[in-house]
């Protein structure tokens, strides 16, 4: 019966990875899919995983099965991270899910059984999973401006004037923090203007945030997030644990559902519970324990956020690094803008031709769109990448 299968289109992201470990090159450099990696190029398990391992194996007696919705202690370790206290705790729903994909996938499946022709308006660009996800579950797309080519920052005015043609009953896809794939951000008065126009066209916001601590810190990246949660009626928010705990194949993210009111609890949680049987079941326990331990913990948050402080200044550092090495080698300052963006990621804004060239010529690996994981980069190969954009007529 398979027969009628079409094969489908490869990942970009998952097949670019595969491509650079078949590169026999010694002096290759890897700015592909999104994982930190430290200066040797590891990506650690962090202190405050492996402390909270050591004693779960130590004290856990059962694995029997918690919750549909995932142990309600993680999230409420969860609500308080991300939300602090812009929303009561008792009109958000909240659900354990197979890291941020599958809270996301949960959140468009929500979407999809409350507003069957709900569109979902996604930034241009944006994480290409969110629209192969879409596109599997027939729900309309409509992109919205947001990267400026020229100034490699947000086309704003852009990026308003598509928002403003969202309706009720649409969804509005933003990037919490540390967009990706470009790197480029809005800052906190752009927010503001976000959530003005969510109220007039009363389209409902969903924050992907996958990247909380990376950006500005863990309070700052989770700023806009806790704004527009506040300011509208309803909300939803796929977080994920991967990157900023780096437990990426513990499969640890949290889908939540901001309600208005309390009134919405009930329903808003049994859907959640509802579509994590039809989908998994349970979801994925030993993260989201970790997890649960390390924010519970005095001493353990305290030294998951000092590493996770480290992880964010070693990026911050490397971006700065490229930029003035770019500077030096090109005489300009047109690569000024690595230096602004933040999170894993910048888009370099360059043509697929030239992406192939730093492949080919110098096995350098970054995503088609030029999506560079700056986090792949070290004190070595920074030089290394700047004499090959240069190289290759960037
Ligand atoms: C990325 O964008 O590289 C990461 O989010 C990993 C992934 O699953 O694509």
């Amino acid at each position: 019966m398979f027969e009628t299968l079409k094969a489908q289109p490869a990942d970009k992201i998952l097949a670019l990875m595969q491509l650079y470990r078949d590169d026999p090159r010694e002096t290759k450099v890897d700015l592909g899919v999104g994982v930190y990696k430290d200066a040797t190029g590891l990506t650690p398990v962090m202190r405050a995983v492996k402390a909270a391992e050591h004693k779960l194996w130590e004290t856990q007696d059962s694995k029997v099965y918690t919750g549909l919705a995932g142990d309600p202690a993680f999230a409420d370790a969860m609500f308080t991270m991300l939300l602090g206290d812009a929303v009561p705790r008792n009109t958000t729903a909240a659900a354990a899910t197979p890291g941020g994909t599958g809270a996301c996938r949960q959140a468009f499946e929500m979407i999809q059984m409350a507003r069957p022709d709900a569109r979902v308006f996604v930034s241009d660009p944006t994480w290409p999973n969110h629209l192969s996800i879409l596109k599997y579950l027939n729900i309309e797309v409509v992109p919205y401006r947001y990267f400026d080519e020229e100034t490699r920052g947000v086309d704003f005015d852009g990026m308003i004037a598509d928002l403003k043609t969202a309706k009720k009953g649409d969804v509005v896809l933003l990037h919490g923090c540390c967009h990706n794939p470009t790197g480029a951000n809005l800052n906190a008065a752009e927010w503001d203007a976000v959530i003005e126009v969510l109220l007039q066209t009363g389209a409902t916001p969903m924050i992907d945030i996958a990247y909380q601590g990376f950006g500005d810190g863990l309070e700052a990246d989770a700023a806009a997030t806790r704004k527009v949660a506040a300011a509208v009626p309803e909300c939803l928010i796929a977080a994920s644990c991967s990157k900023n705990f780096g437990i990426y194949r513990e499969r640890t993210g949290l889908l939540m559902v901001v309600a208005a009111d309390t009134s919405a609890l009930t329903l808003n949680q049994g859907t959640l519970a509802f579509l994590n049987r039809q989908n998994y079941s349970f979801p994925p326990d030993h993260g989201a324990r970790l997890v649960t331990m390390i924010l519970n913990d005095d001493a353990l948050r305290a030294d998951w956020m000092a590493e996770l402080e480290e992880v964010r200044n070693t990026m911050l550092g490397l971006r700065t690094a490229l930029a003035s090495e770019l500077q030096k080698l090109s005489g300009s300052d047109r690569f000024g803008f690595l230096a602004q963006h933040r999170g894993m990621f910048s888009r370099l804004g360059t043509t697929p031709d030239k992406v192939e060239a730093l492949r080919d010529k110098h096995g350098i690996y970054m995503v088609g769109d030029s999506r560079m994981n700056i986090a792949g980069l070290n004190a070595e190969s920074v030089p290394i990448l700047a004499r090959a954009i240069i190289d290759v007529g960037i």
